[in-house]
């Protein structure tokens, strides 16, 4: 593995969410190792600037894996060749001096363009605001002890809010189903007392929600499982059936 390499970058550009795209060639020299992904196309987007161009759009916001922002296809994969790892998190020493990577954005009808690889993702805002919340006034942090919880309960209830709406999962599945976000959000609330009140309508209000916003429907495929950077288990969406089934019938 060389420290500084060369990389060839096949990129989608797209103007604006009503105009034609297509993917340009780029050389990126000088490329170190230690370089995350981010900060290989922030040289790219130098080097674009220096010479009058247009920078390539790509979303960012916390750099360490916890905001959700950084979303974009490598080499057909969301987010690249490494598991459990966002792109900003992703560092170019997985990568050969050489190599071709093609970088697209989140592909999904439900995710729209906006420019380059930036995608509107307020369809998730949309299904969080159709329940993911606890409505009531819960007050001050309670005591340790005061509200018992079942220590699997807990614990997976954790797992599942590890979820930090990136949309990779969408964007992996077949379907471009958001199964995987949707069930997280609400198994980590059904898991919890704080959650109990209102499950039933919350579960029902966003799955409709999620079939309204145009996602498809899970058919198990998995590859949200597999491409999720926080682990998510695919057992979400097993819960959000039952919760759904629960609060219907
Ligand atoms: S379930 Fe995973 S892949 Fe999907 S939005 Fe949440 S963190 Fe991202
Ligand atoms: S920039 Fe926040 S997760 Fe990558």
């Amino acid at each position: 593995m060389a420290n500084n390499m060369t990389i060839h970058l096949k990129v989608w550009r797209q103007a604006g969410p009503n105009e034609p795209g297509r993917l340009v060639d780029y050389n990126v020299e000088n490329v170190s190792a230690d370089m995350s992904f981010l900060e290989m196309l922030d040289v790219l987007n130098e080097q674009l600037i220096k010479a009058g161009g247009d920078p390539v759009e790509y979303d960012n916001d916390c750099r360490e894996g916890i905001c959700g922002m950084c979303g974009c296809v490598v080499n057909g994969m969301a987010y690249g060749p490494q598991q459990r790892t966002a792109t900003c998190q992703l560092h170019m020493r997985v990568f050969r001096d050489g190599d071709t990577l093609t970088v697209e954005p989140w592909r999904s009808s439900a995710f729209p363009v906006v420019k380059d690889l930036v995608v509107d993702r307020s369809a998730f805002d949309r299904i969080m605001q159709a329940g993911g919340y606890v409505s009531i006034n819960t007050g001050n942090a309670a005591d340790a002890n005061s509200l018992p919880v079942d220590k699997d309960d807990a614990e997976m209830a954790f797992d599942y809010a590890a979820c930090i709406g990136c949309g990779a999962c969408v964007a992996a599945c077949p379907n471009a189903s958001a199964s995987l976000f949707t069930a997280a959000k609400i198994s980590h609330l059904a898991l919890l007392p704080q959650g109990h009140p209102e499950r039933k309508h919350r579960v029902v209000n966003m799955v409709d929600q999620m079939a309204a916003e145009g996602f498809g429907d899970c058919s198990n495929h998995g590859e949200c499982e597999a491409v999720c950077p926080k682990g998510i288990s695919i057992s979400a969406i097993a819960m959000m059936r039952r919760e759904y089934l629960k609060a219907v019938l």
